[in-house]
């Protein structure tokens, strides 16, 4: 079988692993999602029916056979993001076209107990690197809800370029929602050596 392009893979920055999801996940991803139906449902898209039992141990088959089928045919890299070990969250380059695009949608959440140590921002840089070089893409778009601060920051901060409004655009969390349309592009970062090394530049500015 041909594997698509850069896929599966593990990247790292210090404690921030991203890898495939595997079948022993289950109860760490369980447990993570219910404990954030708060955090997350307001930004994510409408489920089909209760959290509760969206984010059970045994759903997680299901989640995880869909995320392998998606990567498989190399429309998506679903990425479990581990912090010092422990299961803290997902980040999902989706929606991937190629031909004359070679673009995709990211998407991400992290536990609401881990937030604000800047392991998204570290997740998503990672990955748009990666999808830059194996992954064979030249552009990745975020597309955030013009309310979601903390999300627009994480954007921000990497510098990604503000492109688009779009009026309700994705059904989140029970209707149709506008969304701010980020992008960044091979070109974009090739200069600074790719986004990690932007990331840790404007993080960690030399002094
Ligand atoms: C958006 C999200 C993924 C950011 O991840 P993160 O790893 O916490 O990212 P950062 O550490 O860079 O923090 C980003 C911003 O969140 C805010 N923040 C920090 N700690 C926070 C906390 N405990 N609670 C809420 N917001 C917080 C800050 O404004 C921070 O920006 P700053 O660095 O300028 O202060 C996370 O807030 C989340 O999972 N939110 C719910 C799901 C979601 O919105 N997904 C994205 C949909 S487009």
């Amino acid at each position: 079988m041909m594997l698509p392009p850069g896929w599966p893979v593990t990247l790292s920055d210090g404690p921030v692993v991203l890898r495939p999801y595997q079948r022993r996940d289950a109860r760490a991803w369980s447990e993570v999602r219910r404990a954030n139906e708060q955090w997350l449902a307001q930004w994510e898209p409408t489920p089909p029916g209760p959290w509760y039992e969206l984010n059970s141990p045994s759903s997680f088959r299901y989640v995880l056979r869909e995320l392998r089928r998606s990567a498989r045919l190399g429309e998506a890299m679903p990425f479990a993001v581990c912090y010092d070990g422990q299961l803290v969250g997902q980040l999902s380059i989706g929606n991937i076209v190629r031909r004359a695009f070679c673009s995709g949608f990211a998407g991400y959440w992290v536990d609401s107990r881990m937030a604000g140590r800047g392991i998204i921002p570290t997740a998503l840089a990672l990955a748009v690197d990666h999808a830059f070089s194996a992954g064979g893409l030249h552009r990745i778009e975020v597309n955030i809800r013009p309310e979601n601060a903390p999300s627009r920051r994480v954007v921000e901060k990497l510098a990604f370029r503000e492109e688009a409004y779009h009026p309700r655009y994705l059904h989140i969390d029970g209707t149709w929602r506008d969304h701010v349309g980020y992008a960044v592009t091979a070109e974009d970062v090739a200069s600074e050596g790719g986004l990690l090394a932007r990331w840790h530049r404007l993080s960690r500015p030399m002094v």
